[in-house]
């Protein structure tokens, strides 16, 4: 009897013992998978990685209080974490992102960053990922195209896969992305043309799709964004002209269009508009800067170099309220440089190589 009370009592708090500290076997097994497919030669990240909690002081693993499911890894290869500081180093990883991570279904975010050796794909299964918030695997060598049905995971709010190899096209369906606020597909080599549906993501706050390999024009849909405030499509190959609704934008503060091959006109909206960072250097923008500049003109960078304007500069430029860094070199422009109080600052640099622009701070007009 005393023997079968016992029996009973052992067996209840190991039950308990498991509800309340361990993480499923299946969850376990999927992140022992994720971790055989990588290879961590400096920092052992992974020695942690044992025993059967995996709630417990699993190096980058986080677990939903509730349901005990995993919820985050969060491995970052650049970290103040102390594992960092007495290797005296970045990390450093290779092998590839196992399928196994999409068996992990609770999972909120996965930050597998800066490891710079990781390669092989992004497993297609990811898009089936329903309560995934975050995406972040900047910094590595991951190759191959972005899941085509990524549009699926409606929770995603950071698709971050700036720095790493990628190809193929924009899959259309990342439109669909309705909680998305940061894109960054920075320095990969992406190709093909933005989607025209862009526009749909109307949650989108930052687009950062530079250095990469899209061509085409700029949706005129890309306005419709409100909450947009920082759009850099530079150094691809995207041509047209710019359409003129970017500078009818509430809150966007910086616009990089620079490096690519952009023609037509300087839209007047963006000379006063919310706009105060505008890089628009190295394209085939043609015809005058728009005389109209005022009070609400404030730039900490407008970069108009290396283009085709031509005509005089503006005398209305004088009106803007400043403009911090100028650079107007680089173009066909002429005639007399107008007075402004904050023109002060600014050196022959932002002036020179054009056809006959004269004055202050240029020699002396004759
Ligand atoms: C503008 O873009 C050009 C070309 O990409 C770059 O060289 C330049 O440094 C940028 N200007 C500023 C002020 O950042």
């Amino acid at each position: 009897m005393a023997t079968h009370v016992w029996l009973i009592a052992t067996v209840l708090s190991f039950t308990i013992g498991l509800t309340v500290n361990a993480c499923p076997p299946s969850d376990r097994a999927a992140l022992l998978a994720f971790k055989a497919s990588l290879h961590e030669p400096y920092l052992g990240i992974f020695n942690s990685w044992t025993g059967t909690d995996c709630c417990n002081k699993w190096y980058g693993v986080t677990c939903d209080t509730f349901t005990k499911r995993v919820a985050d890894i969060n491995l970052r290869g650049e970290s103040e974490d102390p594992i960092f500081q007495k290797a005296h180093r970045t990390g450093y990883m290779t092998g590839s992102i196992s399928p196994a991570i999409c068996k992990l279904e609770r999972l909120s975010s996965v930050i597998i960053a800066d490891w710079k050796g990781i390669s092989g794909t992004i497993p297609a299964c990811i898009s089936s990922l329903p309560f995934l918030r975050i995406l972040d695997l900047i910094g590595n060598q991951i190759s191959g195209e972005i899941p085509f049905d990524i549009g699926k995971l409606s929770r995603l709010t950071v698709l971050n896969l700036a720095d790493n190899k990628l190809t193929g096209r924009i899959p259309r369906s990342l439109a669909d992305l309705s909680s998305l606020k940061h894109l960054d597909l920075r320095n990969n080599m992406i190709s093909g043309t933005l989607p025209r549906n862009i526009g749909k993501l109307r949650m989108m706050s930052r687009a950062l799709l530079s250095g990469n390999r899209i061509y085409g024009p700029i949706p005129e849909t890309i306005s419709y964004i409100y909450r947009l405030s920082d759009l850099d499509l530079s150094l691809n190959r995207l041509s047209g002209s710019i359409p003129e609704s970017l500078g009818k934008m509430a809150v966007l503060g910086t616009l990089n269009l620079d490096g690519n091959m952009i023609s037509g006109p300087l839209p007047a909206t963006l000379i006063n508009s919310r706009i105060s960072i505008l890089n628009l250097s190295k394209n085939a923008i043609e015809g005058n800067i728009p005389d109209v500049f005022d009070q609400r003109s404030y730039f900490m960078v407008m970069d108009l170099s290396y283009n085709k304007l031509k005509g005089s500069i503006p005398k209305s430029i004088s009106s803007a309220s400043y403009i911090g860094h100028l650079d107007l070199s680089h173009n066909h422009l002429c005639g007399a440089i107008p007075a402004a109080t904050w023109f002060d600052h600014l050196e022959a640099s932002s002036f020179m190589y054009n056809d006959c622009l004269c004055g202050k701070p240029l020699k002396a007009c004759s």
